[in-house]
């Protein structure tokens, strides 16, 4: 069953918890959780201190996604807040392998994500070995919204064909410009989960918006 992870980024942060409990009968759902540092992308958002309690609200897995400079000072602050899933920028740590390892002694699952121009071939037989989940970012980090860039689906069929050949046990994750259309694009290439932000917030019925993207 394909996961949907609706991103809280898009989502009225003074009404959180009602806004949470509208996924709260639905399966398969992940809630995206998109922490910028205001210099890796030029956007900021919340931390580790608006986050803290946002677990008691949703029954449904944390997936945050950090767009951060220096996403090793984030391991600290996040580790005890409840969070299944830390995904870090390739771009910006020195050793992603390591980095991984260091990850997944804190975290339930560790996620790594390269943005739009950077080559999918920089993930290594070695990282695709051990990581547990590959975000392929559709847009430049930063801002929802934003059109989803054509070819990304290239990256994510070339992750699911690696996969197979390791026998490696990674989920393959899409982010940026998801609505019905480039939903079943990626679905097609296999994606495993979709991330979506101004297509359920934006619509009048998130149930059915999510629904309409499996
Ligand atoms: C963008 C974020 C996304 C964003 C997606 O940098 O990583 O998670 O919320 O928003 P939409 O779905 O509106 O493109
Ligand atoms: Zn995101």
């Amino acid at each position: 069953m394909t996961i949907i992870a609706p991103s809280l980024l898009s989502a009225d942060f003074t009404q959180i918890t009602q806004e949470l409990a509208l996924f709260e009968d639905q399966d398969n759902i992940w809630i995206h959780l998109d922490v910028m540092d205001g210099h890796f992308v030029p956007n900021l958002t919340f931390g580790a201190t608006v986050l803290k309690n946002i677990h008691k609200f949703t029954k449904h897995p944390l997936d945050a996604h950090f767009m951060v400079t220096d996403p090793q000072n984030y391991i600290e602050p996040f580790k005890n807040i409840g969070l299944h899933n830390f995904t870090f920028h390739y771009e910006a740590v020195e050793n992603p392998f390591s980095f991984i390892q260091e990850v997944q002694k804190n975290f339930p699952s560790a996620g790594i994500t390269i943005k739009p121009k950077t080559p999918v071939e920089v993930l290594t037989d070695e990282i695709l070995s051990i990581v547990d989940l590959v975000l392929i970012m559709s847009v430049e980090p930063g801002f929802g919204g934003q059109s989803y860039i054509q070819g990304s689906e290239e990256k994510i069929n070339w992750l699911k064909n690696k996969r197979s050949e390791l026998k490696a046990t990674f989920k393959i994750q899409v982010d940026g410009g998801i609505n019905k259309d480039t939903a079943s694009l990626s679905l097609t290439n296999g994606a495993d989960i979709l991330v979506a932000g101004s297509y359920i917030f934006k619509s009048d019925n998130y149930k059915k918006a999510v629904e309409s993207l499996r």
